[in-house]
């Protein structure tokens, strides 16, 4: 695996790059204050922009570690910033990376998720060389499975009792693309 780190990236109809702290705004008005959005996410909605301030400091900072793979999705039609996605966990000697991603209820149902993990993974095997994109999502939340599964990954699995939503420990359905399903996909 190549650490190429968050590099700005391009679909039809949107950029992924570099958060910074001007997009704090943004982040809190257009996704981080939803609860709606939040619902099947390990955070809780930010209750003030300040939340959304620090996390981004932090986030910015992190983007000296070439490791870090984290973007700001942007509407280019009028640049609004409408979600953000990332790469989680990342397993250097098997190559394989996990990917989460969230949008604000205002663009959902545009195939905006659907376009970003594609890119995603386009760039995660690429460039970065991995062996494996990984996704999970609650089985509750069927649009974010549908977007896993329109962008071409196979469902693996159920692990069980796995994640905290708000005090609730719940369930994650897995799914994956390897790097030669990615490949047969490019012919
Ligand atoms: C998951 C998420 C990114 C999807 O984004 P999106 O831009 O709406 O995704 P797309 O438009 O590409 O695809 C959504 C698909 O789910 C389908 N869908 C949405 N809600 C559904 C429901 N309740 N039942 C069945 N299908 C549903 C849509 O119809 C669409 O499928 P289609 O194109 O076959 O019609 C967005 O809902 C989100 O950010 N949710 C909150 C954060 C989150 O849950 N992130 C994922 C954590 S695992």
């Amino acid at each position: 695996m190549k650490l190429t780190g968050t590099r700005r990236l391009r679909t039809d109809r949107l950029v992924l790059r570099r958060l910074t702290l001007d997009d704090a705004q943004q982040m809190y008005d257009n996704w981080a204050s939803d609860p709606v959005v939040t619902q099947f996410l390990s955070w809780p909605a930010h209750s003030s922009v300040d939340v959304s301030r620090t996390i981004l400091a932090s986030w910015v900072d992190s983007y000296d570690d070439p490791g870090t793979f984290n973007w700001g999705i942007e509407l280019i039609a009028d640049g609004t910033l409408i979600g953000q996605t990332s790469v989680g966990e990342k397993d250097l000697r098997t190559g394989l990376v996990n990917v989460g991603y969230a949008i604000g209820r205002r663009w959902w149902g545009k195939g905006y998720g659907t376009e970003v993990l594609v890119a995603l993974m386009d760039y995660l095997f690429d460039v970065v060389e991995v062996n494996k994109v990984e996704a999970s999502h609650d089985p509750a939340n069927v649009a974010s499975g549908r977007v896993m599964e329109k962008a071409g990954m196979v469902t693996e699995g159920l692990r069980r009792a796995c994640y905290l939503s708000g005090s609730t420990i719940r369930d994650q359905l897995y799914h994956g693309m390897l790097r030669s399903e990615w490949e047969g996909r490019q012919c």
